[in-house]
């Protein structure tokens, strides 16, 4: 199971202590082979990734811009240089981001570019409210996997993060039949036997619980609850009890 911590646009330097505890976690529980990434903003993917180095706690980046090279691009940062800060992997396609103008074909083409410079993609789609009201959640879905994914050969490289919009932040998760069949819809959607395919969206201690009991999911991408390291801890452990 994976489970990945964005921390959006939250944490500083001083925040970098909680990770003792991760750390100490993530060791004396070896045995139950889940996979813990952090995506902290920019400003800390390198003191974290040195932080975490001796850990298996991977780090990743929550965005990047889409050119391959160095560029006079004001305020952006590139697959390259996340990977030379630390990163191996990169959040692309998140709903904050497309609801700022991040459309399928540039999500395709960041998609394709992190992957040349060896990044591994969390990949996140998900439908609207409205979307959702209008029976229009698949083929939204569809649309994002078709686009965004367009010609991308190396699937290994990708994890799909399933993240209904009128989900994240709001304290209201889908239900977990409703989850299961569209979990298998995505999975049947990129024919790939072995791809990983999370839920995100208000992911907490206590809803983990209902949540856990989805067959098909292969983790969780967690946002608010992320960032207080025992709730984190927390949900990692009710999800192997
Ligand atoms: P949330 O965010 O857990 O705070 O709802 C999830 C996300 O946006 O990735």
């Amino acid at each position: 199971m994976y489970f990945i911590a964005n921390w959006k646009m939250f944490g500083d330097s001083k925040t970098l202590k909680s990770l003792n505890n991760v750390i100490n976690f993530v060791k004396k529980n070896k045995n139950k082979r889940f996979k813990m990434i952090y995506c902290p903003p920019f400003t800390l993917i390198s003191s974290m990734s040195a932080k975490l180095a001796k850990s298996a706690v991977q780090v990743g980046g929550q965005n990047c811009h889409h050119a391959k090279n160095y560029g006079a691009y004001t305020g952006s940062v590139n697959p390259k240089m996340l990977k030379d800060a630390g990163a191996e992997y990169v959040i692309l396609g998140h709903s904050e981001n497309r609801q700022n103008g991040e459309d399928d074909k540039l999500i395709n083409l960041k998609v394709k570019n992190s992957i040349d410079e060896g990044l591994n993609i969390i990949f996140c789609i998900g439908e609207t409210l409205k979307e959702k009201k209008n029976k229009k959640t698949f083929s939204t879905l569809s649309k994002q996997l078709r686009i965004g994914l367009n010609k991308i050969k190396n699937i290994k490289k990708i994890i799909i993060a399933y993240e209904p919009v009128w989900s994240i932040g709001t304290g209201i998760i889908p239900n977990n039949d409703d989850l299961f069949n569209t979990i298998s819809f995505i999975k049947k959607k990129i024919k790939h036997q072995s791809a990983k395919v999370l839920y995100g969206g208000s992911v907490n201690n206590k809803n983990i619980n209902e949540l856990k009991k989805i067959k098909n999911l292969d983790g969780f991408l967690i946002g608010g609850a992320s960032q207080d390291t025992k709730k984190l801890i927390d949900i990692i452990q009710k999800t192997y009890n």
